[in-house]
C-alpha cells in the first residue's frame, strides 16, 4: 500500500427531517449567505426549511448558480459578501452550488486574481470563509470533499481545484430532499458516483485490500440500486442508500493509499466545456473507451473487476475483460445515458480541437501512470465515436 495522509473534517448530518438541525450547526452570531441554484430548491421546499431553521439570524441569499458554475456568476457573490461583511456560507443544492460555494469561500479573502485559484489547482489558497451545505442531489461527493470544478464562460475553460480549506464544516443529507429530482439527474448521479469509484479502483494492484473491497461494495450497490432508482422513484431506503453511496464514493476514504486515475474526468471536463454535455454523461462516453485503449496497463485490475463486480469467470482473460467493459457500457445505457459521442452528433472532425484544449490546459500526461498522452486521449475519443 502507498503512504498516505487521510483528513476529512466534514460533519455529516444524515436522515429525514435533518434540515431543522441547521440551527445547531450554523454559528449563532454568523452573518450568513445562503447560496442556491435555479428554481428547484424553492419549488421543492428545501429553501423554506432552511429559512425556517435560521429564523431570527442575519441571513442574505444569492441564487442563480447554474449547473457547471461559472466564475463570472460566482464573482458577483464574492462582491456581495465583501460588501455586506458576511462570514458564513450555506450552499443549498447539488455539486454545482457546493463547488461554486467552495470557490467563493476561497476567493473572498484571496489576494490577487481569483482565477489563479483554478490555474494553481488550489495550491495558492491559504484560507476560506467557513461554510456548510444542504445537499439536494447525490452525485459528486462535493458535500464531503475538498474539490471544486469551475467554468470560465468567457474562455470555455473548466478547471478543478482542491484545498483542505474548502472542506464543508458540515453537510445535511436528507434523502427526502432528492424526491423532486428529474430521472435524468438521478441517472447522472448514479453514473458520476460509479465513475468516481472506478477512477480510484481500476488502476493497477497496490495491495489496498480494504480499499478494493470498499470500492467493489460501492460499485455492486450502485449496480443493484441504479435501475431500481430510475424505476421506483419514491422509495426512501433506495434514496438514502443512493445518497450515502455517492458521498462515500468521493470523500477520500477509498482512494487513500492506492493509485488514482482521473483521466476520464479530465477529458470529460473538456467535453462539458465545449459542448455543455452534463458532467456524468461525458464520463459515460469516455470511460468505456478509456478502458479499451488502456486495457494492458489496467489488465490485472480489469480482471479483478470482471470477477468480483460482474461475476465473470468463464472464457479467456481477454474475453472476460471485453465482457466487463461491455457490461459497464450496458449499465450506463440501461439508465438512459448514451455511451457514444455520436449521440451528441460529435464527429471525428471535432477530436483535434478537444485534444488541443487538453494541451492548452497542460493535460498531457494523465492517468495513474501519467501514460495518457495527447495521442492516447486522441485514441480514446476516436474509440468513443
Ligand atoms: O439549478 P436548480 O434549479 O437547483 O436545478 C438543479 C440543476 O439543474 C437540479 N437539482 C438539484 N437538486 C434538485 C434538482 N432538481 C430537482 N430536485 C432537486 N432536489 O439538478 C441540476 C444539476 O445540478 P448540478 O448541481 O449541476 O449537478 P451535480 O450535482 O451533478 O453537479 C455537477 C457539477 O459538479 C462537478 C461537475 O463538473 C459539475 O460542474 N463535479 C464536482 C466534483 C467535486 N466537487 O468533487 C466531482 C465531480 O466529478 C464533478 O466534476
Ligand atoms: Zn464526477
Amino acid at each position: 500500500m502507498q503512504n498516505f495522509e487521510f483528513y476529512n473534517p466534514t460533519r455529516i448530518i444524515f436522515g429525514k427531517g435533518t434540515t431543522a438541525s441547521l440551527a445547531e450547526h450554523v454559528p449563532v452570531d454568523a452573518r450568513v449567505l445562503i447560496l442556491y441554484g435555479g428554481a428547484s430548491a424553492e419549488k421543492n421546499g428545501t429553501l423554506a426549511e432552511v429559512r425556517a431553521a435560521l429564523q431570527g439570524r442575519t441571513v442574505r441569499e444569492f441564487g442563480g448558480i447554474a449547473p457547471n458554475p461559472t466564475y463570472e456568476t460566482l464573482m458577483r457573490a464574492v462582491a456581495a459578501i465583501r460588501a455586506d461583511k458576511l462570514d458564513f456560507l450555506l450552499a443549498v443544492g447539488g455539486g454545482s452550488v457546493i463547488d461554486g460555494t467552495k470557490f467563493i469561500a476561497a476567493a473572498v479573502d484571496y489576494e490577487g486574481d481569483p482565477w489563479e485559484i483554478l490555474t494553481s489547482s488550489g495550491a495558492n489558497v491559504t484560507r476560506a470563509v467557513p461554510f456548510g451545505t444542504v445537499l439536494t442531489l447525490p452525485a459528486t461527493g462535493s458535500e464531503m470533499n475538498s474539490f471544486s470544478v469551475i467554468t470560465r464562460a468567457q474562455t470555455r475553460e473548466k478547471l478543478a481545484f482542491g484545498s483542505p480549506y474548502v472542506f464543508p464544516r458540515f453537510s445535511v443529507l436528507d434523502p427526502t430532499r432528492t424526491c423532486s429530482l428529474p430521472l435524468r439527474q438521478v441517472a447522472n448521479g448514479v453514473v458520476d458516483s460509479f465513475v468516481h469509484v472506478i477512477e480510484q479502483y481500476l488502476t493497477y494492484p497496490a495491495g489496498g485490500m480494504a480499499q478494493d473491497r470498499f470500492a467493489e461494495g460501492l460499485l455492486l450497490s450502485l449496480i443493484e440500486i441504479g435501475p431500481r432508482l430510475v424505476a421506483q422513484t419514491d422509495s426512501y431506503d433506495l434514496r438514502a442508500n443512493f445518497m450515502w453511496i455517492a458521498t462515500l464514493a468521493l470523500n477520500g476514504l477509498i482512494g487513500a493509499g492506492v493509485p488514482q486515475d482521473w483521466a476520464t474526468h479530465v477529458i470529460g471536463h473538456e467535453l462539458t466545456a465545449r459542448y455543455d454535455i452534463d458532467h456524468a454523461r461525458t464520463l459515460a462516453i469516455v470511460l468505456p473507451s478509456m478502458l479499451r485503449v488502456r486495457r494492458e496497463a489496467k489488465r490485472d485490475k480489469l480482471l479483478q473487476y470482471a470477477q468480483r463486480v460482474w461475476n465473470l469467470h468463464a472464457g479467456s482473460e481477454d474475453e472476460r475483460i471485453d465482457a466487463a467493459i461491455a457490461k459497464t457500457e450496458a449499465f450506463f445505457e440501461s439508465l438512459g445515458i448514451p455511451t457514444r459521442l455520436s449521440a451528441y452528433t460529435i464527429g471525428a472532425d471535432e477530436i483535434d480541437a478537444l485534444v488541443t484544449q487538453l494541451e492548452a490546459h497542460g493535460m498531457t500526461a494523465l492517468g495513474e501512470d501519467q501514460a495518457v498522452t495527447l495521442d492516447i486521449s486522441h485514441r480514446v475519443l476516436e474509440a468513443a465515436l
